[in-house]
């Protein structure tokens, strides 16, 4: 028998039991040993609970038991998570964890920790909710040099624009619902300003680039100020608009980056709804594969962190954990440097001095005009492809022209 313990029965913790007691033959077999919860952890009552009689508050009946093996770390948050996680390794305990935050923000460390003790620091629930992607992107895809990462990664996010696309629901109102199903973030700013994504592609990267990469580097932007004005002038350009995470490495340096992007409706994550995630890799080898599934919610990430734990058990033995080579200069590419193309909207006086001044802003755009959008005051075009720094120059310069009041939206075109 090997005992687990679950600290934290929120969402995913009470998830992580479910799994384990609903799946307790097929999980034994695959693991060739039981596997059971002894004891969870948290300090909240939870007076109907069906696990009651393996709460606790008290850390000490987890730390202190030498019969359990594996701690599952569903607490969230890089506070108390981050001390419990360092204890249990150091008390010689494996660690399984849905916390992107805590990976994203001490990963170096507690890979260390753990590989330093012989034991594993596992965190597939990490990333993509109930997609295998950790353990493909680090084992199966080992033989390949990965050249980037393109993924929809927050499925609240995804939730909230597809109901806005389809349904023509508000922001609030389909944020809301997320809430409901289990999907969103305690605080889900995390998520609808593009943090959560954020540290789940600086995961992914660190693993694929064999180096980490530091989430705090990485340029985010959320979706609060996508409109449905905004995803009108999409259609019409035969696309839909996403929050996109990506990754790219080109001459030794990475890029990474988080934003609303308009992706064209022939690309594969075009098509991704609701709370379902994707990632395209694209390996030297292997070429373009893409992993999909739900992204979030409790059971989807509950089946990724019992499957560490089954691996844990059946590996028993040998450390599973890798480590993430610290950077030795930085390894971030200037975000000013990189070629793109962009949708921009513009709130006019007059559109034709207005247009003549975008043009001879931004060269060559091509306009977009949307059949049911006819704004007076408004021109929406996208820019030739340049880097950034020249994006902004040309923004800068429609600044203090009489014919243009403001600039109403930038988003990214998806190009690849
Ligand atoms: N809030 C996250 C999401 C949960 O919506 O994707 C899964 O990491």
């Amino acid at each position: 028998m090997v005992y687990t313990a679950v600290l934290g029965y929120g969402v995913v913790g009470s998830g992580v039991v479910e799994v384990i007691n609903k799946n307790r033959d097929s999980i034994s077999m695959r693991a060739g040993d039981e596997i059971a919860v002894k004891k969870i952890l948290d300090i909240r009552d939870f007076p109907d609970s069906p696990d009651k009689e393996l709460l606790t508050k008290n850390a000490e009946d987890v730390f202190g038991d030498d019969s359990i093996s594996v701690v599952v770390e569903t607490i969230g948050g890089i506070g108390v998570a981050y001390q419990f996680t360092k204890r249990a390794l150091e008390a010689g305990k494996h660690v399984v964890t849905s916390n992107k935050e805590l990976v994203a923000t001490h990963g170096p460390e507690l890979l260390k920790l753990a590989k330093e003790k012989g034991l594993s620091y596992l965190f597939e629930a990490s990333v993509g909710g109930g997609i295998p992607i950790i353990r493909p992107l680090g084992q199966c895809l080992a033989a390949n040099e990965i050249s980037g990462i393109t993924g929809i990664l927050n499925g609240t996010t995804n939730y909230i624009l597809t109901q806005m696309r389809r349904e023509g629901k508000d922001f609030s109102e389909a944020l809301k619902e997320a809430q409901l199903n289990g999907y969103a973030e305690a605080d889900p700013t995390a998520d609808v300003e593009g943090h959560d994504a954020c540290r789940k592609i600086a995961i992914l990267s660190s693993i694929a680039y064999n180096e980490y990469v530091d989430y705090r580097k990485i340029q985010t932007q959320g979706i609060t100020k996508i409109s449905l004005t905004d995803m009108q002038y999409a259609e019409a350009m035969d696309s839909v608009i996403k929050l996109v995470a990506m990754s790219r490495k080109q001459e030794g340096r990475i890029y990474a980056r988080v934003s609303p992007a308009i992706v064209r409706k022939e690309h594969p994550l075009a098509n991704v709804e609701d709370v379902f995630n994707a990632i395209v890799v694209s390996g030297n080898a292997l070429g373009d594969a893409m992993f999909y599934g739900r992204g979030a919610g409790k059971l989807p990430t509950a089946s990724a962190v019992v499957a560490d734990v089954i691996d844990i058990v059946r590996h028993a033995g040998s450390n599973s954990a890798n480590t993430w080579k610290m950077p030795e200069k930085d390894n971030m590419m200037d975000p000013q440097e990189v070629n793109g193309r962009y949708f921009v909207r513009i709130r006019v006086r007059n559109q034709e001095e207005a247009a003549r001044v975008v043009n001879s802003a931004f060269g060559d755009v091509s306009w977009v005009k949307a059949n049911n959008i006819n704004l007076e005051d408004e021109l929406a075009f996208t820019t030739p492809r340049a880097t950034e720094k020249v994006l902004e120059q040309g923004l800068s310069k429609l600044k203090g022209i009489g014919s243009i009041r403001e600039t109403v939206n930038v988003i990214k075109l998806l190009e690849d």
